[in-house]
């Protein structure tokens, strides 16, 4: 666990943590941080909660303790979001210190109750305060549905430093860099993927909510953008708000100027045509991602196919249906509420097609809403003359995705 000064009277303690399905599904190839901030004021409190690899209330305490912090002194636990990676501590907590006031919306106080059995809970509505002394003046502001019900951002008035928890987060481990102002280019495209990996596979169902949480941030004039997952933005907030804007572009259909190509093959037929395409896209010096289901995680499938402005599906037929693999992408991809996007589906047939029925359905059923350039199905291998529906197929889709292109 790292302990780092944000500004005066305002601690972080971040950790990263590995190894882990984040909510029980999601695989992060390169990891997650937790982070946690301790402000000081003549009271001190604690926003969000991480309590160590160990789970032993003891590591937490002598962090607290380093950074001159007696656990004793804490007087309110903040919880913005009750999802455990924030609030899973507060158990462990209560182990070292048994009187503190947990302060959070209504919709968290029920399962901080249901959760964890406690009932000494202020409920807090947009715009209350909670002076900590010595100029530490904490407002609270709800962001419903970012993800859950219950978010709400805290503000800091004095250092203009907004706490948003989930909001403005991104995947991925951080190393002796955690401020967006020690970022070297490479962390800095690290984060942004892993942002939007992180926007995508865990925010992204909730966009609309999402949007009207990044104009209240807008409002606020942060000078300080401290989420509970990765680096901390206090030269440049506006960064991370102008991503996040992006991102919620991208969960409607706009994407960077690259195509995804999301396939699978049983046999090698339908890999045939993939082949044939990745020469096109390469002739035609388009950016493209291969992602072969099944063998792709769902985290990464979902992460680069939302921010691609265009998608060709490439799957057979299998038993009357679309290719399995690449009909659980889809529907996750429609579970998530990915919509918008422009599409290009080809793919090989025994003996009788029916991919294409499914492609059609799963689309409807989740209202995605693509845009589909008519498909290419063909008998076994891909012949001369399917491969030449293939490319005018490849070549409309690079024509349509450029009016869907945010960089
Ligand atoms: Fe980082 Fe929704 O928890």
């Amino acid at each position: 666990m790292k302990k780092l000064k944000v500004a005066d009277g305002i601690h972080m303690l971040t950790m990263n943590v590995e190894d882990i399905l984040f909510e029980g599904i999601w695989e992060i190839a390169n990891g997650v941080t937790l982070n946690s901030y301790i402000v000081q004021g003549e009271k001190t409190a604690i926003i969000d909660g991480v309590i160590g690899w160990d789970g032993i209330p003891e590591t937490l305490y002598r962090n607290l303790e380093e950074i001159g912090v007696d656990p004793k002194n804490i007087d309110y636990l903040i919880v913005n979001h009750m999802e455990p990676d924030h609030s899973g501590w507060i158990s462990n907590f209560r182990k070292i210190k048994d009187d503190f006031t947990i302060i959070c919306t209504d919709r968290a106080a029920k399962m901080v109750a249901s959760f964890y059995g406690e009932d000494k809970i202020r409920v807090v509505k947009e715009g209350d305060t909670l002076d900590l002394g010595k100029g530490k003046v904490l407002s609270f502001h709800p962001v419903p549905n970012v993800h859950w019900p219950d978010t709400m951002y805290t503000y800091e008035r004095g250092t203009k430093t907004l706490f948003s928890c989930d909001m403005f987060g991104t995947f991925g481990r951080m190393g002796d860099h955690c401020f967006d102002d020690e970022l070297v280019p490479e962390e800095i495209d690290f984060f942004e993927f892993e942002g939007i990996r992180y926007y995508s596979n865990v925010m992204t169902t909730f966009t609309p909510s999402l949007i009207k949480a990044i104009e209240k941030a807008k409002a606020m004039g942060a000078n300080i953008i401290a989420p509970g997952h990765g680096p901390v933005y206090r030269k440049n907030p506006q960064k991370i708000i102008d991503d996040y804007t992006r991102f919620s572009q991208y969960a409607k259909g706009a994407g960077k100027n690259e195509v995804t190509i999301l396939w699978g093959s049983m046999y090698g037929m339908t890999a045939k045509a993939v082949d044939f395409v990745e020469g096109i896209l390469q002739r035609e010096g388009v950016k493209y991602n291969k992602l072969e289901m099944p063998k792709v995680s769902h985290s990464e499938m979902v992460a680069t196919v939302f921010k691609s402005a265009a998608i060709i599906i490439a799957a057979p037929t299998y038993e009357y249906n679309l290719f399995p693999p690449v009909a659980a992408a889809l529907n996750e991809l429609g579970r998530k509420k990915i919509t918008g996007k422009v599409a290009f589906r080809f793919g090989s047939y025994g003996w009788s097609g029916g991919a294409e029925k499914e492609l059609k359905e799963i689309i409807e059923r989740n209202r995605m809403n693509w845009n589909f350039i008519e498909s290419v199905e063909f008998e076994g291998a891909p012949k001369g003359e399917d491969l030449v529906k293939v490319e005018a197929g490849v070549l409309k889709l690079i024509e349509k995705m450029k009016d869907k292109v945010v960089e």
